[in-house]
């Protein structure tokens, strides 16, 4: 038996402003995409944006349905309206940010675990790394790739 361990690595930034020009671009375009969010059930907004390998942005929010399942999260919104309208113009990196009444959450709110999965397969897809970047109020997260918030990424068909 060998006892194995998987280490998760991500920066942690203070404010929009220290993040990169690209980056702050991309997380200033999920907090603009809250407002096409429509949460009338759980009141919790939220917004992402996709950046493709052209530089172009698409966004992406929550849509909830009196048929609880038929509703979507902001990132797949976002990266499906992005895979349907650019097929040939891969993701590269995704930012969201969320909270009640629009209020955003103030530690970064995460990603549910279909959204990433999602997250993976498009990055299998483009076949280079995914950023994600997860904003809050008083912080924000910066992962490099998917695998750090998927480990054993399930992409065997
Ligand atoms: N939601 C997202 O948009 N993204 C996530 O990663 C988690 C949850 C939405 C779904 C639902 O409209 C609301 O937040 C409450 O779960």
């Amino acid at each position: 038996m060998i006892n194995r361990s998987f280490e998760t690595k991500y920066e942690e930034y203070a404010s929009l402003e220290e993040l990169s020009a690209e980056d702050r671009e991309l997380a200033k375009a999920a907090i603009d995409a809250m407002r096409g969010s429509y949460a009338p059930y759980s009141g919790f907004n939220v917004g992402a944006a996709v950046r493709l390998e052209s530089g172009h942005i698409v966004k992406g929010a929550n849509q909830e349905n009196a048929a609880f399942p038929s509703g979507l999260c902001a990132e797949r919104t976002a990266m499906f309206a992005a895979g349907a309208n650019y097929p040939d113009d891969n993701i590269v990196a995704i930012a969201f940010c969320g909270g009640l009444k629009g209020r955003m959450t103030t530690a970064p709110a995460a990603p549910c675990g279909s959204c990433r999965q999602v997250m993976a397969q498009y990055q299998t897809k483009a076949g280079k790394p995914m950023s994600v970047i997860m904003i809050g109020a008083t912080s924000i997260w910066k992962f490099a790739r998917v695998d750090d918030l998927l480990p054993f990424i399930f992409d065997n068909i």
